[in-house]
């Protein structure tokens, strides 16, 4: 499973870029609008956080835009600002349209606001190189997150999406509105091929009661030794 940090904020960004397990990035408006970012700075503002994780790590820049073209239109200029940004786009009519042209032309889209096994199938057969499944907002509405995101896992994983995304690149599963480190466990066990995880959540990932205990007593002993 691949770790994408799901923020808009540089200094979790760098910080988590330097503990050298980072493979990408992933931002959307709320929380872009969570660091206080104007809309005259956005694509900057994606450009900075590109040249922090660097050309192999994919960045989802997210267009809002409510039709075909003026999707399509955002997604190139997104494109434009790195080579590794991928376009995120919601799950809908429009958004499946648009898919299909960008990835056409090459350029990756990340389908975002996925809930539904035939929503993530059609977006990976419009040529979305990533779906993005929420946990936790299933979860907000009393459903079981963990097992709605293992269904487009399963379904996605029965077929070859190859032939449609952009360069022929496999489609991949980002497990998004992850809330916990016990949710990451889950969609690892699941098969999830990516998690995007808030930094908090990354946090808490490193740390455990007993490796803290663990490192204390041996460096108490250490001490001895010496
Ligand atoms: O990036 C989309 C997703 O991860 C949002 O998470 O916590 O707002 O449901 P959340």
């Amino acid at each position: 499973m691949k770790f994408f940090l799901d923020t808009a904020d540089i200094d979790e960004i760098s910080e988590a870029a330097s503990w050298g397990a980072l493979a990408g990035v992933t931002t959307n408006p709320t929380l872009y609008a969570r660091v206080g970012g104007k809309l005259a700075d956005f694509n900057d503002h994606i450009k900075r956080i590109c040249d922090i994780v660097g050309p192999d790590c994919p960045v989802s820049a997210e267009s809002l835009a409510m039709t075909r073209d003026d999707l399509v239109r955002d997604g190139r200029e997104l494109a434009a600002i790195a080579p590794n940004v991928v376009v995120k786009i919601p799950t809908m009519v429009e958004g499946l349209a648009a898919t299909r042209t960008l990835a056409d032309e090459g350029i990756r889209v990340n389908m975002t606001l996925c809930f539904t096994v035939p929503q993530a199938l059609l977006a990976a057969r419009a040529g979305a190189r990533y779906i993005s499944p929420f946990v936790g907002r299933f979860d907000d509405i009393s459903e079981d997150g963990i097992e709605q995101v293992a269904n487009i896992v399963d379904a996605v994983g029965n077929y070859d999406f190859s032939q449609n995304t952009a360069n022929g690149e496999q489609v991949e599963v980002i497990a998004a509105s992850i809330r916990s480190a016990n949710h990451v466990t889950q969609c690892a066990l699941m098969g999830a091929d990516i998690a995007t995880v808030p930094f908090g959540v990354l946090k808490k990932m490193v740390g455990h009661p007993l490796t803290d205990r663990g490192i204390e007593a041996f460096v108490a002993d250490w001490e001895k030794v010496k």
